[in-house]
């Protein structure tokens, strides 16, 4: 707890552009919920050198997701937007909780036999024990609640072992996280392939729409959405690429499925992926003139990286002292 508000930890890596899912499935929702909780939201950089990057490429998208956020109208006031490598609580703590997890625990994680497939010739040891960052990640802030897709299910479940663990032998030192269980975003399907989830690492282009796309780009992967041959605009799901248009149409306007299937009746997918294009286009529209608008003013988005990573800085270290205190570091002299 923080005050009288529950904790609310997230991160998110800054590889890859974010997609309208990531916006409609997730973003949008989470602007709400700074009333309800007190919410980190963390530009995971540590995480991402796991796998190796360039530089620059890194730099620049880490600093656009944390823009993007803000422009998505995350109020940098409220939320704690922050670079994870300004904080050295993170892998303070990452080292001690190494300490506390086991090799088999390690090895059964899905998303590193999945990665290590994927890079194999870069199978390094951060690759191994991303999982332990990510718990150091959320209890560094005593997190009550985690926001995350069901890829990262497994790894908030190894953070309630390895916290689970380290009460048990230390007493209550941290907070045992739950998965975020409130009101769930529109699940946005990839619209070349309606049964996979959208996503900002698809080789396929055509399969996201990215939120910086430009109008005439959105038009023209929507009019190459994968539909069927049924020709009529319903909400069934032996129709998933109409299905998940409607969700996007829905999502973008606040109309309801049923408002969308009468409004098309009649009408053929070609007008259908029409509107469905230009309600996306309004919406990402103000988002990306609010990310222009706010890129150019680097002395405010420094402002913000400065004063929350000092915000959460100060809420790390009080955690840190007292996990090195239980250890048996000694207490500095200051
Ligand atoms: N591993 C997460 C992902 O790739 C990002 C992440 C890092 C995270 N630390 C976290 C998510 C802590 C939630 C909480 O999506």
């Amino acid at each position: 707890m923080i005050g009288d508000k529950k904790v609310l930890f997230s991160g998110m890596q800054a590889t890859g552009s974010l997609t309208l899912g990531n916006y409609l499935g997730a973003l949008k929702n989470w602007i709400s919920l700074s009333d309800e909780y007190e919410c980190f939201y963390s530009v995971v950089d540590l995480h991402s050198i796991t796998i190796r990057q360039d530089p620059a490429t890194l730099r620049k998208r880490a600093r656009d997701l944390l823009t993007l956020y803000i422009a998505a109208g995350l109020d940098p006031e409220k939320n704690c937007i922050y670079y994870q490598s300004h904080v050295s609580g993170h892998t303070e703590l990452a080292w001690i909780l190494n300490c506390f997890t086991y090799m088999g625990e390690l090895n059964r994680m899905t998303q590193f036999k999945d990665k290590a497939a994927k890079h194999s010739d870069n199978i390094n040891a951060g690759l191994y024990t991303y999982p332990v960052l990510m718990a150091a990640d959320i209890l560094l802030y005593q997190a009550d609640v985690v926001p995350v897709g069901n890829d990262q299910l497994q790894h908030l479940e190894i953070t309630r072992d390895i916290a689970q663990r380290f009460n048990s032998i230390y007493g209550d030192v941290f907070t045992v996280p739950e998965p975020y269980v409130g009101k769930v975003g529109a699940r946005i399907m990839s619209l070349q392939d309606p049964s996979k989830k959208m996503s900002k690492s698809d080789d396929n282009p055509n399969a996201s729409i990215y939120l910086m796309d430009d109008a005439d780009t959105v038009m023209r992967k929507f009019k190459r959405a994968v539909t069927d041959s049924e020709g009529c605009v319903a909400y069934r799901r032996q129709q998933p690429g109409i299905y998940n248009l409607i969700d996007i149409y829905c999502a973008c306007t606040g109309k309801t499925p049923e408002e969308t299937v009468r409004e098309f009746d009649g009408k053929g997918y070609g007008e259908f992926k029409l509107a469905v294009g230009e309600s996306v286009v309004d919406v990402l529209r103000p988002l990306q003139e609010k990310f222009a608008e706010l890129s150019k003013d680097r002395a405010y988005i420094d402002g913000i990286i400065k004063k929350n990573g000092e915000k959460a800085s100060y809420y790390a270290l009080k955690t840190l002292r007292k996990v090195q205190k239980k250890v048996g570091f000694p207490e500095k002299i200051r």
